[in-house]
């Protein structure tokens, strides 16, 4: 791996513990102004210093980002679809890769759809941004099984997807968490990151699924909904830092969410 891949690399996956915290703000690109995501400058500012990297479009990015606030930035290039269109599988890239060098990215994200109409177009997709990115020293994040193949989320599908991904050359596969998660990534030989899906009941179950994630395998996350539809989100970002980095057990983050949470109310309570 040459330098500036490394270097990327190193900006998304923290070396110090080899694992990642990426917080993934890019729904906006088929959904629209989802909730608590409607006004996004609002909602990210306050989580950068806690996220190892943020995973947005460029047009989030510059409307909406401080160049200036530090945040390492995974670029999501593929789009093109809605939530009310007729496939959510049909996308295509829509960023090129000197817009992602001239955005100073740590890597590039797009979407593939294995065992839809569009799994050719997607994965040659991935292809075509591997060698890209290869070019200009840029790693790939491919995001399998995301979206409406929620139901279809066994160990056997993701690992096929997973590994698929890999073959055609992606540094970084993103995923969802499942049974049996270990043969999903033992299989995989590159790093996996896990996306949270929906909000969850409860912090406990997102931080359980973060924690049992890395345990099996995971370098970290790329969660969006189940930290920024917290009613708390710095406590719960916290919470899921201390669960990817050091590997605090579920029951120990939430006892950290919790006393953050109570001084975050505290704080609001003497203010008013
Ligand atoms: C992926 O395609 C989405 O746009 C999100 O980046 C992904 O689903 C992760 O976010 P969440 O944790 O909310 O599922």
């Amino acid at each position: 791996m040459d330098w500036g891949m490394k270097n990327r690399m190193a900006r998304i996956i923290k070396p110090d513990t080899g694992r990642a915290v990426m917080l993934a703000v890019d729904h906006g690109y088929f959904l629209g102004p989802t909730t608590r995501l409607e006004v996004p400058r609002r909602t990210i500012e306050p989580l950068i210093p806690y996220a190892d990297s943020l995973m947005l479009t460029r047009g989030v990015l510059r409307s909406s980002i401080d160049p200036g606030s530090g945040a390492n930035v995974v670029l999501r290039v593929s789009g093109g679809v809605s939530i009310i269109g007729p496939s959510l599988s049909d996308e295509g890239i829509t960023t090129s890769i000197k817009e992602a060098i001239r955005l100073n990215v740590a890597g590039i994200g797009l979407s593939v759809f294995v065992g839809t109409e569009h799994e050719r177009q997607t994965l040659l997709g991935l292809a075509e941004l591997v060698n890209q990115g290869e070019e200009y020293g840029i790693p790939v994040l491919a995001i399998t099984a995301v979206g409406r193949e929620l139901e279809k989320r066994d160990a056997r599908f993701l690992s096929l997807c997973c590994r698929i991904c890999a073959e055609l050359g992606a540094h970084l596969v993103k995923t969802y968490y499942c049974d049996d998660f270990e043969k999903v990534t033992e299989s995989c030989p590159v790093p996996i990151v896990i996306a949270g899906g929906p909000k969850l009941e409860t912090e406990l179950d997102a931080l359980e699924m973060a924690y049992n994630a890395v345990q099996q395998g995971a370098v970290g996350v790329d969660m969006g909904r189940n930290i920024w539809q917290s009613d708390y989100p710095v406590p719960m970002i916290t919470a899921i830092r201390a669960v990817v980095h050091e590997n605090y057990k579920p029951k120990e983050a939430h006892d950290l969410f919790r006393t953050l949470k109570d001084k975050e109310g505290k704080k609001a309570a003497s203010a008013s």
